[in-house]
């Protein structure tokens, strides 16, 4: 039977591609954006009580009320003001991403991404009919609005932007959202601003919502997920802000893709979220991050920038090899039994970026065992 192919992405992702490949050769793993170490055992308590106490049927649709109004705190702490009817739980930040966009674009809308990008983007704009437009950032990151500008025509619907950035780290300023402010202001473009690593900024640099900015929280989905907040990325649960107006488009999809998300979890990460401690989260992960520089620092990769924030580091070997990052990422896994992501598996044309991105969200013992045998080979 002769199926269509709905989207552009390949069959087997990059991660999976990498994650396997690491099997494989017994390699450590430091490709896949995933925690190796164990979650706080608060959440396993918390998750054991909602099932004892009964949260083990369906949810209301748009959440577990005890989440929603810790949510509307918890974002009120970082001066989001937010009532429920902008709160809808989702599963996963890539379904909240998925949604958002089913239920804003029709078929032959275009839909700008900013390259590169994480990889469920532009699947998601074409399962809906969508056309993606790409914007390339610049060599540090940053984002070029006249080159955005001159992206948008009359049949522009929506404009995706990540910040924290996945694979770069890299934060939105407050001027960056005021550009991209001014740039949208006599148009009816909607944000889909997937914002999933907002408590994970470095050098007490500040996150900056698009939902900070009171014009643009009128016109975008701001997407969160509890995977990264928390490090528990395979309870796939998350939340979507957006205004009154959005959260019904995106509610009319979700009650027929979804209807509600897993009971037991909401009721833990409502919970959790009455402890959780974004300062500690943020030290934590910091430690981690200058771990992982501290160790690498005597490696022949250059490195451009720090990670601001998020889960990834990313390391130019353009010294070390002439090999395009994907032979090179496939060369080390395979030789120096380190896994990566190459930075071209990022961009609709995979074009060769002499990078690599390494995820340091793991424990200490898996970093030291990964530059052990980085310097062993290197
Ligand atoms: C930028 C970005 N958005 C979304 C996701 C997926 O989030 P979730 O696991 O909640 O679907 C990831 C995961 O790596 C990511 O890096």
């Amino acid at each position: 039977m002769l199926l269509p192919k709905k989207h552009s992405g390949s069959d087997f992702t990059i991660f999976s591609e990498m994650t396997a490949l690491a099997q494989k050769h017994d390699a450590v793993n430091l490709s896949q954006g995933f925690p190796d170490y164990e979650i706080d055992e608060r959440l396993k308590k918390f998750l054991a009580e909602g099932t004892e106490k009964n949260f083990n049927q369906y949810a209301p649709m748009s959440g577990n009320p005890l989440l929603i109004e810790n949510l509307m705190e918890f974002n009120q702490r970082r001066k989001i003001e937010v009532s429920k009817e902008n709160i809808t739980v989702s599963p996963g930040a890539t379904y909240g991403i998925y949604t958002a966009l089913a239920s804003v674009i029709s078929f032959g809308d275009e839909v700008i991404v900013l390259e590169p990008n994480y990889d469920s983007y532009v699947p998601a704009i074409e399962m809906n009919g969508g056309k993606p437009v790409f914007v390339s950032l610049n060599e540090i990151f940053e984002v070029n609005f006249d080159a955005l500008q001159k992206a948008i025509t009359e049949k522009t619907k929506a404009i995706m932007i990540n910040s924290p950035h996945n694979p770069s780290g890299k934060i939105w300023t407050k001027n960056d959202w005021e550009k991209l402010s001014r740039i949208l202001e006599n148009t009816e473009i909607i944000l889909i601003s997937d914002e999933v690593y907002d408590v994970l900024t470095y050098d007490d640099q500040e996150f900056f919502s698009a939902f900070h900015h009171p014009k643009l929280s009128e016109r975008c989905f701001s997407i969160f997920s509890f995977g990264k907040m928390f490090h528990l990325t395979g309870w796939k649960v998350g939340y979507v802000l957006a205004s009154e107006e959005l959260s019904l488009a995106y509610r009319r999809v979700h009650q027929y893709l979804s209807f509600s998300v897993n009971a037991p979890a909401q009721y833990a990460l409502a919970k959790y979220l009455e402890v959780f401690d974004v300062k500690e989260n943020i030290k934590t992960m910091q430690n981690k991050r200058d771990f992982f520089l501290h160790q690498i620092q005597d490696l022949p990769f250059t490195l451009n920038e720090k990670a601001e924030a998020g889960y990834f580091q990313i390391l130019d070997f353009s010294n070390i090899s002439d090999l395009s990052d994907k032979d090179f990422a496939i060369w080390l896994t395979e030789k120096a039994k380190v896994a990566t992501i190459p930075v071209s598996a990022f961009y609709h044309d995979q074009k060769n970026t002499g990078k690599v991105r390494f995820c340091f969200a793991k424990k200490e013992e898996t970093i030291l065992k990964a530059v052990e045998n980085l310097k062993a080979f290197l």
